[in-house]
């Protein structure tokens, strides 16, 4: 098994390297830490010597995460004369995981408005308040558009996702009245191997079973993992970055282009078109946003402060994540739930990403 082909040192890789703009000993508060993004960003910062401490539900899940960290359950559990230096605000019930019924859009809105609040009574009540508050939005932001390319200084339309991303934005907002400097990370597709999308996406494909969705015409912005965290330490450490900031690559690709790139990747046709309206039929108004949908985003500021992307193109970001699946994004994944449509053979003592490396360590041998 690859992940315990790793010692639990370099299965972390060497992640420190991420956060390098930052100060020394920074004391970070990290929300949504034991998710895709924040479990990278913890191994980061807790690897390049930072104070983080981590907001749970879970304990037990926390622990998994790369030591040192402090774990709290309840931000009231931090002390007011505690340093806080930055918080990075990221939980929140996932949004692409599930059909979105009225249960689940009530979920997704409230558990990030709610964790957002707890953030700003903390800072309200610290004696030294943070410098900065990084708190987590999407590209869903802008809403649904067609060719148009969007920077910070554009609105948004009308639609599920920028209903959620607006009204997190505001609740993160609030700490500004606080004098704390606040940004509003507007995050597009994150790409690694061990979640978000392209995690669903490597098995179909893998298979010569993947393709455009629809038409394939929507705009897909994306952003690579450890990119995205060298992002949000590069915006702590620049105190010119506020507001919205688009945290995604500066090149976007159309769906059907990113399909054929993966296929490309990993060796296989990309040519099994989903049409629209079996999307539409099997997860509604989930699929005209999430997969259907999409939009043209362009990352203005973070280009014009001189940040540098180490993966500017899609081309590049999968030949990093997908390149070498025993050294690479592959091995530093962590144990996690295994999906339904997994084979039962997969479905033992196995981390879900192995399978799929393990299928493309066959299919490149071919
Ligand atoms: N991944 C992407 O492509 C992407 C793109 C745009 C925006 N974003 C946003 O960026 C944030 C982080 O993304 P991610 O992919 O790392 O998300 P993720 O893997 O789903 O992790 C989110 C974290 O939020 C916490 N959480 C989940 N449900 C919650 C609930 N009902 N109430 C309170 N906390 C809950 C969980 O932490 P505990 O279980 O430890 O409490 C979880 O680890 C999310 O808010 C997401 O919407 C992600």
């Amino acid at each position: 098994m690859i992940a315990q082909l790793f010692s639990r040192r370099t299965a972390f890789g060497d992640a420190a390297v991420l956060v390098d703009a930052l100060p020394p000993r920074q004391h970070v508060l990290v929300t949504g830490a034991t998710g895709f993004i924040g479990r990278r960003l913890v191994a980061a910062l807790a690897g390049a010597g930072h104070d983080v401490t981590v907001l749970t539900r879970d304990p037990a899940k926390a622990a998994a995460l790369r030591p040192p960290i402090r774990i709290v359950t309840d931000l009231a559990q931090i002390a007011s004369d505690a340093r806080v230096d930055a918080v990075i605000n990221l939980a929140g019930e996932p949004i692409g995981n599930a059909p979105w019924t009225r249960r689940k859009r009530r979920r997704i809105l409230s558990s990030r408005l709610r964790v957002t609040r707890a953030v700003n009574r903390l800072i309200a009540r610290l004696e030294r308040r943070p410098a900065v508050v990084v708190s987590g939005s999407a590209i869903g932001w802008y809403g649904l558009w067609q060719d148009e390319t969007l920077t910070e200084f554009d609105g948004g339309k009308r639609c599920f996702t920028h209903r959620v991303c607006d009204a997190w934005e505001r609740e993160a907002r609030k700490a500004q009245r606080l004098r704390v400097r606040v940004v509003r990370l507007r995050i597009g597709l994150v790409l690694g191997a061990d979640g978000g999308m392209l995690r669903r996406m490597l098995a179909p494909f893998a298979l010569g079973l993947g393709g455009p969705f629809g038409s394939g015409a929507q705009w897909m912005s994306w952003i690579e993992r450890d990119d995205l965290v060298r992002m949000i330490a590069y915006i702590i450490a620049t105190p010119s970055f506020t507001g919205p900031v688009n945290a995604t690559a500066p090149t976007p690709v159309t769906n059907a282009e990113f399909a054929r790139l993966l296929g490309g990747a990993l060796k296989r046709p990309a040519f099994v078109r989903i049409p629209a309206f079996v999307l539409r039929h099997v997860a509604g108004a989930f699929a005209d946003e999430l997969m259907l949908g999409g939009q043209r985003v362009i990352p203005d500021k973070a280009q014009a402060s001189g940040f540098v992307f180490r993966h500017e193109t899609v081309r590049d970001a999968l030949d990093a994540i997908l390149g070498d699946a025993t050294g690479g994004n592959l091995a530093v994944t962590r144990p996690m739930p295994v999906t339904r449509s997994a084979p039962a053979e997969q479905l033992v003592d196995q981390p879900a990403v192995e399978p799929a490396a393990r299928l493309l360590r066959s299919l490149r041998a071919r």
